[in-house]
Formats: structure tokens, C-alpha cells, sequence
């Protein structure tokens, strides 16, 4: 039986949210590759991922691949190529900076034991959301309780309840009132499950709207947009999207190997890592970007409203693009090299002898200052014990105006790159 039918609240204008398109990074192109003959093509092969408009087939947006946004994701695609060649058949793989937590599922769906580590608590508890096995009668519960939250959302906005605490300036800026009264009965509802396990779930569905119902452009802009919501739409939307969650869970329930353990998922600094248990087998990862993003300012709205702690993220963010670009140049290349030598050190600590370190990594820039990713990484990875073994390369487009000088002689690429510890 289907636990997911009538669903309540549905906007007949409201696309599923399984169908809407959403931006990725940009794939595609010629890959270029050096290093290891057996092993470079298998790098090359991570960087050609289907670049599909379609959201229906889209394999970045399969199963919980689509269920939430964030910044910077790895192409599913790579994640998975790269768990199937580096990682043995169920081996012990890590992410350090796991974000949404893209390798740790495709790891699961091969039978591996994942472990996640990431300093934003947001993608800690959507990882965690992402990588435990549910039962059908979990699930059920879990949109039983989102049609609670919606029919209380539903009553108070019928019966014109005010607010159930004071908005944060930032909030009366982001949102229509309207909306932010909805919001407010939905948070209110959430919390009072207390620790049930579906609370979490129920948090996420509304950090999944959050920005769409705001006037920001997206996540990483700071642009604001007039709005026109109806009323009782952000409800409507929260309770779809939790009805669209269930169904992707149980897609990738389907998946899993009978048996699968949820991933081991904490908050933890990946310069520090003290918190893992090592031997692992491989860490498979994506650092941020360097002066790219502010993974804090950028979560800023969902941390308020999940009543998150960012505290530690925006003390031990690495990369991030305050911090570079308040900086004196001539420290930019230092600076990221000394980050990054300390994720090494960590990682050397955890991975056993000639495992693999594999990294998906942008080239970047500050002003006219250039930061090759590949050339860092792999003067940084020789330094702390690392051999580098091979990578593959393929250009990015480059819209930055204040950065565009710096690629003038060779364009900006993403890598895939593999060091062994010695
Ligand atoms: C490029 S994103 C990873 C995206 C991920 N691969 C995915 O598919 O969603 C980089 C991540 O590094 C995290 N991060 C930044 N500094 C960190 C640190 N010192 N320790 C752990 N995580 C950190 C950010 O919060 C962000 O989630």
C-alpha cells in the first residue's frame, strides 16, 4: 500500500517538487588527464556526468539526491564512480566536508560503511536525514506528522493567531508577514515533537523552503525579489515537500542492500577530525571551494530557523570568502595552503597505509591572485605524507568579473584528483 496518497493541502499550480528544475554547477566538456595510466582515466571517467535538463531523469536529482539544496554539490555520478573505483567492496569510505552528504548515500547504495564529518550542523542532520534506512510505516508516520504540522499551520492562520515569538529583523526583511506567521505555526508544531525521531525530517522539509518562500534570489545570493504568496501556500509547499521526501526515501530504500546501516554522520572539524575512528579505506571529498562561498552567511535563514548553532562553523569554516578577500593578497596562496595542510595532516592520521585520498576541487581566485587547485593540493598532499598519483581536469566557465584577469592564461578547471598515503 501506498502510505503516501490524498495527499492534503496540494496546489493544483504547484509543480512536484521532483519535476521543477533547479541550476547545477556546470558539467560537460574536454577532460584532460596526467599521471598513473590505470588510474587517470578513472578520474577522467568521475568528470563525465550526464548534464540532463530533464529534472525527471535527472540523475542528480534521483531518490534524496533532489530533496534539498546546498551549495556546491558533488555530481552523484562522480560520487558514485569514484566509491566504485577507490573504494573496496565494502570498505570503510569517509567524507570530511560531506555536505549534503552525496558520497556518504552512494557509498551506502554499494554496500559500504560511510562516515561523515561536516562543521555546518544543517548538512549533519540532512545527511543524517539522507542515509538512514526508513521502513514503509516510518514513512507513513513521518507525512502523518507533516499533515498535523500543515493542519495547524491551516487553523492558525484561519483563526488570524499572531506570532508564538518575536521575528528577527533579518525575518520581517526576508518575508511577506503572511508567510512568516505560517512559518512560525509550522516551526511551533515541529518543536513540539520533542525528540521524535521524525522532528529532524520535519526541520529539513521547512529548511527546504525556506528560500523559495523568501524574497532571496537563492542560496548564495544576496538579492532580494518582490513577492506575491497566497496564503496558505507556504504550508501547502512544506507539507508536498515532505510528501515528496518519503517518496524519495523509500526510491532509495529500493536501492539499498538488504540490511544497510544508517551512516555514521557528525559535526566535526575536518582540519581536526577528532572525533572519527580511523582505519578507514578511503576518503573520497569535496572541500570548499577556496574564497568561494560562506557556507555560514549562505545557511544564515536555516540555522535561525532550525534552531542550529553555527557557532563552530563560522570559527572553523576553511575557504571561506570573507575571510580570503579581507585578507592582503599576498597571504591568499598561504593562507589556503596552511588549510589545507592542515585537512592533510587530519586525513593522514585516519586513512590507512596507500589508501586512497581522492578530492573534487575548483580552481579559484582572489582578485588577480590565482589558486590552482591542482598544483596546491599537490605540493600541500607531498608535504604531509601524500603521493599525488594522478587527476583529470576539465575547464569551468568564469562569469566573475573581479576574477576574470586571473584566468586569462589558462582557463578555470574542476579536478579529480588521487593521492595515496604512504
Ligand atoms: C563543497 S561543500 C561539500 C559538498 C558535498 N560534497 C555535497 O555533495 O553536498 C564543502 C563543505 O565543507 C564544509 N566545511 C567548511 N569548512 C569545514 C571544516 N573546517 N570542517 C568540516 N567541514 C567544513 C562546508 O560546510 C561545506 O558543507
Amino acid at each position: 500500500m501506498n502510505p503516501f496518497e490524498q495527499p492534503a493541502y496540494r496546489d493544483p499550480n504547484e509543480q512536484p517538487a521532483h519535476r521543477r528544475r533547479r541550476a547545477l554547477s556546470h558539467v560537460g566538456g574536454r577532460i584532460e588527464s596526467e599521471g598513473d595510466p590505470r588510474e587517470a582515466p578513472l578520474l577522467a571517467r568521475a568528470l563525465e556526468v550526464t548534464a540532463s535538463t530533464d529534472d525527471y531523469d535527472d540523475p542528480a536529482r534521483a531518490h534524496v539526491h533532489g530533496f534539498h539544496t546546498y551549495p556546491a554539490r558533488m555530481h552523484p555520478e562522480t560520487a558514485s564512480w569514484l566509491v566504485r573505483s577507490f573504494v573496496p567492496t565494502r570498505g570503510r569510505v569517509l567524507d570530511p566536508f560531506c555536505g549534503s552528504g552525496t558520497v556518504l548515500v552512494e557509498a551506502q547504495i554499494q554496500g559500504c560503511a560511510a562516515f561523515g564529518t561536516d562543521l555546518n550542523p544543517v548538512a549533519v542532520i540532512l545527511s543524517r536525514c539522507k542515509t538512514r534506512p526508513r521502513s514503509g510505516a516510518e514513512l507513513s508516520r513521518l507525512v502523518s506528522r507533516a499533515r498535523e504540522c500543515a493542519a495547524y499551520a491551516e487553523d492558525r492562520r484561519r483563526a488570524r493567531a499572531g506570532a508564538t515569538r518575536r521575528f528577527a529583523h533579518e525575518d520581517i526583511r526576508l518575508f511577506e508577514p503572511h508567510v512568516l506567521l505560517e512559518l512560525d505555526s509550522l516551526r511551533d508544531k515541529i518543536e513540539s515533537f520533542g525528540d521524535d525521531p521524525d522532528r529532524g525530517d520535519l526541520f529539513l522539509a521547512l529548511s527546504s523552503v525556506l528560500v523559495k518562500l523568501s524574497k532571496k534570489r537563492g542560496d548564495t545570493s544576496d538579492m532580494l525579489d518582490p513577492r506575491r504568496t497566497s496564503p496558505g501556500f507556504g504550508t501547502r509547499m512544506f507539507l508536498g515537500r515532505v510528501e515528496d521526501l518519503a517518496h524519495r526515501l523509500a526510491d532509495l530504500g529500493a536501492q539499498l542492500p538488504s540490511g544497510s546501516q544508517k551512516a555514521w554522520v557528525t559535526q566535526d572539524d575536518a582540519t581536526i577530525l577528532r572525533h572519527v575512528r580511523g582505519p578507514v579505506d578511503a576518503i573520497i571529498t569535496s572541500p570548499p571551494y577556496a574564497a568561494t562561498y560562506d557556507y555560514i552567511t549562505h545557511h544564515d535563514i536555516r540555522l535561525r530557523w532550525l534552531g542550529l548553532d553555527g557557532t563552530a562553523l563560522a570559527q572553523g569554516e576553511i575557504g571561506s570568502r570573507n575571510a580570503y578577500w579581507h585578507m592582503p593578497r599576498r597571504e591568499v596562496r598561504e593562507a589556503w595552503s596552511h588549510e589545507l595542510g592542515r585537512f592533510f595532516e587530519a586525513a593522514y592520521r585516519l586513512l590507512s597505509s596507500g589508501g586512497p585520498l581522492v578530492l573534487m576541487m575548483a580552481d579559484s581566485a582572489v582578485g588577480d591572485v590565482v589558486l590552482r587547485a591542482d598544483e596546491i593540493v599537490a605540493q600541500v598532499g607531498r608535504a604531509c605524507g601524500f603521493i599525488p598519483v594522478a587527476r583529470a581536469s576539465q575547464e569551468r566557465p568564469h562569469f566573475h568579473g573581479p576574477t576574470m584577469a586571473a584566468f586569462s592564461d589558462r582557463p578555470r578547471a574542476e579536478h579529480a584528483i588521487l593521492l595515496r598515503r604512504n
